[in-house]
């Protein structure tokens, strides 16, 4: 594995994938566990979030304290999918900004196919965090990161709910500087390249299409 990779090993996380994974989740429920999911995995990813010491006055005396520094955040969910994940990511951060990636995979030849893109200034200055249930291919998530870094954006992470083997080594070894957190490493991809065991398509069950 890259040392650009991190599997969180969490019970809450796995716990609340299990229950993503059952066909008979609903699509409210569903909904519900996508949130609470990438809101527990922001934690993780923001664990290197710079602080710095400013002076409070408590009841008791003045004292230094370490809070966040200004550093501006944006999330970025690749549609529609993505779009799940950050309310959850904005629970913890109300004051991030929010970007857009419109991608969808051919279903034949499995490429993602571009259809939209939209980033909060000045994104070369932001931590950015790109979103997307599933790393199937890979091929999508690769895009997108490239999108971003066209339009100058430099501190880049990557967060997904479950991966597949083959697009997690894809955008590891593609974008060797994105910190990639992944929710549940999966066995493989089927001959549809959707991933086995999975969930199914993230989009369809979040936004209760077919
Ligand atoms: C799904 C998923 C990812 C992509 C992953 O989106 O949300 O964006 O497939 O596959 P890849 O790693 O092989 O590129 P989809 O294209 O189904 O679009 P949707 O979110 O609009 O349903
Ligand atoms: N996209 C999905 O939503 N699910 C998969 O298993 C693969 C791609």
């Amino acid at each position: 594995m890259k040392d650009n990779v991190i599997i969180i090993d969490h019970p809450l996380i796995k716990h609340k994938i299990s229950m993503l994974r059952d066909k008979n989740t609903g699509t409210n429920e569903f909904r519900q566990l996508v949130e609470e999911i990438a809101m527990l995995m922001g934690y993780e990813a923001m664990r290197d979030l710079p602080l710095e010491e400013v002076e409070v006055e408590t009841p008791i005396e003045k004292c230094k304290t370490p809070m966040l520094t200004g550093r501006k955040l944006a999330i970025v969910p690749i549609l529609r999918a993505g779009l799940g994940m950050v309310e959850g990511i904005l629970s913890l951060t109300p004051t991030a900004k929010v970007g857009h990636i419109g991608l969808y995979r051919d279903e034949v030849t499995h490429e993602p196919q571009e259809y939209y893109c939209k980033l909060p200034d000045p994104i070369n200055e932001r931590l950015i965090i790109v979103t997307d249930p599933m790393l199937a291919t890979g091929g999508s998530a690769v895009d997108a990161i490239n999108q971003i870094k066209k339009h100058g954006g430099a501190h880049i992470k990557f967060m997904c709910i479950i991966a597949a083997p083959e697009g997690l080594k894809k955008l590891s070894e593609t974008h060797p500087d994105v910190q990639i957190y992944v929710g549940q490493l999966d066995r493989e991809l089927n001959e549809n390249a959707y991933i086995c065991p999975g969930l199914g398509d993230a989009g369809d069950r979040i936004f209760g299409t077919k």
